[in-house]
């Protein structure tokens, strides 16, 4: 028997743990326990209410306008406790946030080996994105265990000297869809179920990162915005991210707008039914960018970099950045211009066929 602590506390982390910790509880050799860091509040229950999962602990730490000192403190402080009453065999982390690398270093000051899920995530450069880089590139220099989602993944890895117990599993976001996605799907959110996809076309969007907060952002609302008043027949939908920094900015440039819809956050069931039936993404989210192209659906990443360079190499994302005149022609170009839609609408997936749960809990079978 081997004891697996699975410590996750945002959203992403969330949707991309959840398959796994029902992948691992069907294993009797496997006692898998779950521990919230709560980084996230409200965004973190609806991804554990769709996955119909109850966590063991709860660290409930978050707070309105939390820094990131205060996550990682809260986090280490937290931990310790949980990781002497609960003396898991490993604890597992996820990503690139907060929650992962101080979930990582609590356990190392126990000395309990770590297993990173999606390690070897990459941009080259420390702030972009910040803090994520320096988390994960900390998270992987402290994890025993590398479960990397491609290959590229695992050569970053190898570029920083890490070489032993690296596997390429697949991203257990593709897992996710085996449980979210529907044909016949109605949304939970209710003015999603008001748009035809059929008559208007979506385009999605959503902003969060720190990096974008201020100027950034406003940058983007307004080419949002723009794009709106040029384009009627089109539904902007923006599921507006919890931070009072992110919903001010927003909502005080985009709500009065007939065809840009704003919503709250919504479930991992609604957005992923919603990109099987969108026309085109605008974003700065690292999950989406992996999503979306396994919907065909083409992606303007609204960043200078990013870490997942597959689907850019296979041509359904591209990196636009941030400025508002940029934003607005690359998004004209593809609603207007059939043959650029086309070389980027393809499906293309070169993150997993969907067993990557399956392939580490197989490695943590192989450890007992
Ligand atoms: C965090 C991660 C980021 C990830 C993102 C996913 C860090 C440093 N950042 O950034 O890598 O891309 O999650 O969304 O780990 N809030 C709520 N309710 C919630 C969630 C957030 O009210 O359910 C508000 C709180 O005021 C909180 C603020 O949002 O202080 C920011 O949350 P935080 O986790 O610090 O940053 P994110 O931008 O969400
Ligand atoms: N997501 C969601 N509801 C939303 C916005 C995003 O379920 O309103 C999902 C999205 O499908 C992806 C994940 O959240 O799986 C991405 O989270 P986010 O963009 O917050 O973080 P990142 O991936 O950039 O770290």
């Amino acid at each position: 028997m081997i004891k697996a602590l699975i410590v996750f506390g945002t959203r992403p982390e969330a949707i991309k743990m959840c398959p796994l910790v029902l992948e691992l509880k069907k294993h009797k050799e496997i006692k898998c326990v779950v521990c919230l860091t709560g980084q996230h509040r409200e965004m973190l229950s609806q991804v554990m209410n769709a996955f119909d999962i109850t966590a063991d602990h709860n660290l409930c730490i978050m707070e309105t306008n939390q820094t990131i000192t205060d996550i990682t403190t809260s986090v280490l402080k937290g931990l310790e406790p949980v990781l002497k009453i609960e003396k898991p065999d490993i604890v597992l982390v996820h990503g690139d946030t907060t929650t992962s690398y101080a979930a990582a270093m609590a356990a190392f000051y126990r000395q309990i080996p770590v297993g990173h899920v999606e390690a070897g995530l990459r941009t080259g450069n420390i702030y972009l994105p910040f803090p994520e880089e320096m988390n994960r590139m900390l998270t992987d220099r402290i994890a025993t265990y590398h479960f990397a989602p491609t290959e590229q993944n695992r050569a970053n890895l190898e570029s920083e000297g890490i070489t032993g117990n690296v596997f390429v599993t697949g991203n257990t976001v593709m897992d996710a869809f085996a449980y979210t996605v529907r044909d016949d799907y109605r949304f939970h959110e209710e003015k999603l179920n008001r748009i035809d996809c059929e008559q208007n076309r979506v385009v999605l969007v959503t902003a969060h990162r720190r990096e974008n907060l201020g100027q950034p952002l406003c940058d983007i609302c307004d080419a949002v915005k723009k794009l709106a008043e040029n384009n009627n027949d089109i539904k902007y939908v923006y599921p507006v991210h919890l931070n009072p920094a992110v919903r001010n900015t927003v909502y005080g440039m985009l709500s009065d707008t007939d065809n840009i819809i704003l919503t709250d956050p919504v479930d991992v069931w609604d957005m992923h039914n919603l990109l099987a039936r969108c026309y085109m993404v605008l974003t700065d989210s690292g999950g989406l960018q992996e999503e979306a192209p396994h919907f065909g659906k083409p992606v303007l990443v609204l960043r200078t970099e990013t870490e997942r360079p597959e689907a850019v190499k296979a041509g359904t994302v591209r990196v636009i950045g941030v400025d508002k005149h940029i934003i607005i022609e690359e998004t004209e170009r593809l609603l207007s211009d059939d043959a650029a839609y086309g070389l980027m609408s393809k499906a293309v997936n070169p993150y997993g066929d969907g067993h990557a749960c399956e392939r580490i809990a197989d490695i943590l079978r192989s450890l007992v």
